[in-house]
């Protein structure tokens, strides 16, 4: 599967937001390859731990910068940030259960890393602009 990496056309303008989008699509990238590789169902859902933990960490991030910017769009944002939160909880049943292969790793494109690329480019970059130009 081709390698996922931050790129220019992703950037918010927001420092600390840039550099932890960067950290976590390499983090998705690591989880790729571990599936790819075909590594231990343990190794795996450690993979998959650091990506929650570090999602959570981020959209605590993001969320400070909203209400720090007063950003209307707050709300819907969040929800989208738990929706994810909800769906990567899907991944983790279906690696603990030993789902694998080809298969899994089209989950884990489409739930998560295809999932945050788009959040990036969609929601992420019109916070971006609201903390830039406010
Ligand atoms: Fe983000
Ligand atoms: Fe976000």
């Amino acid at each position: 599967m081709e390698k996922v990496k931050w790129e220019k056309a992703l950037a918010t303008g927001v420092e600390i937001m840039d550099k932890q989008h960067k950290i976590f699509l390499e983090l998705c990238d690591n989880l790729d390859q571990s599936v790819n590789i075909g590594r231990e169902k343990s190794e795996i859902l450690s993979d998959i731990k650091c990506l929650e933990d570090y999602a959570k960490d981020h959209f605590a991030t993001e969320k400070k910068i909203m209400e720090a910017a007063k950003y209307p769009e707050k709300h819907g944002h969040i929800k989208l940030h738990k929706y994810f939160i909800d769906e990567m909880k899907i991944v983790k049943e279906k690696a603990a259960a030993g789902v694998t292969g080809e298969k899994f790793a089209a989950l884990i494109k489409e739930k998560i890393t295809d999932w945050f690329v788009i959040h990036i480019d969609k929601t992420d970059r019109k916070l971006g602009k609201h903390v830039n130009y406010k």
